[in-house]
């Protein structure tokens, strides 16, 4: 049987990285076999296109190539693979990323993002996507705080932010069936207990 793919997304800041691991282990717990991956990267090639990607300044439309580049090569050496065998695939952040950040962030046209979306996926979306949403503030804020260089996209000013918010959010309006808004800003226990919860409905 065809495994799951699941998908966080958010704002940098939001808590994805954090709980990643919890939810990973609440699937393992329920016996699942998973694959714990990313976007930009995942594949070898996959982390330098991310080098490059989070360094090198670029025009925005090759900046979407790249993310869908990337993508390609994640989703025919890592991501297709694991699902036909059964495992199941957790991903730090998809295509929603690219809708949120080159379309709402950039302003790239959604329709040269729907076309790349069908070209490299063919029809394969996550099953299920947990959006990781919290008021840019405090995104940032949390970013700032953990005291690291900042990469490109961290570097954009709070309404580059406001516009990815923003768009991640109608990106959960128009498919409410496959993203589930999770409140980003509550405590990291409130958060691993609605990951337990939702580990427990998929896993049925
Ligand atoms: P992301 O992967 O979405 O960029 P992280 O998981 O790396 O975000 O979290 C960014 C920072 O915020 C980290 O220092 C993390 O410890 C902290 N953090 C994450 N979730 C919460 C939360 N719910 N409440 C308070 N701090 C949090
Ligand atoms: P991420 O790995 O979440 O960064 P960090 O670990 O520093 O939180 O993602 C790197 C950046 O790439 C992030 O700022 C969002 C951006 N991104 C896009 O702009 N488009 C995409 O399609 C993806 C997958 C990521």
């Amino acid at each position: 049987m065809r495994g799951k793919f699941i998908t966080l997304e958010g704002l940098d800041g939001a808590g994805k990285s954090t709980h990643l691991a919890r939810l990973v282990e609440f699937l393992q717990r329920h016996g699942k076999t998973v694959v714990q991956t990313r976007e930009p990267g995942g594949t070898p090639l996959g982390e330098k296109l991310r080098e490059l990607l989070l360094a090198e300044p670029m025009h925005l439309e090759t900046e979407a190539l790249l993310m869908f580049a990337a993508r390609r090569e994640h989703l025919a050496r890592v991501i297709v693979p694991a699902l036909e065998r059964g495992d199941w695939v957790v991903c730090d952040r998809f295509t929603d990323a690219s809708f949120a950040y080159q379309g709402g962030g950039r302003g790239l046209a959604l329709d040269k993002l729907e076309t790349l979306e069908t070209w490299v996926q063919g029809g394969l979306n996550p099953d299920l996507t947990l959006l990781f949403d919290v008021p840019t503030e405090i995104a940032l804020g949390r970013v700032k705080s953990m005291g690291r260089e900042l990469d490109r996209f961290e570097q954009e000013k709070v309404e580059f932010f406001e516009r990815v918010r923003a768009a991640y959010l109608e990106r959960a309006r128009a498919a409410p069936g496959r993203i589930r808004l999770i409140d980003g800003s509550r405590s990291v226990l409130e958060i691993s207990a609605i990951l337990e919860e939702i580990s427990i409905s998929v896993c049925k």
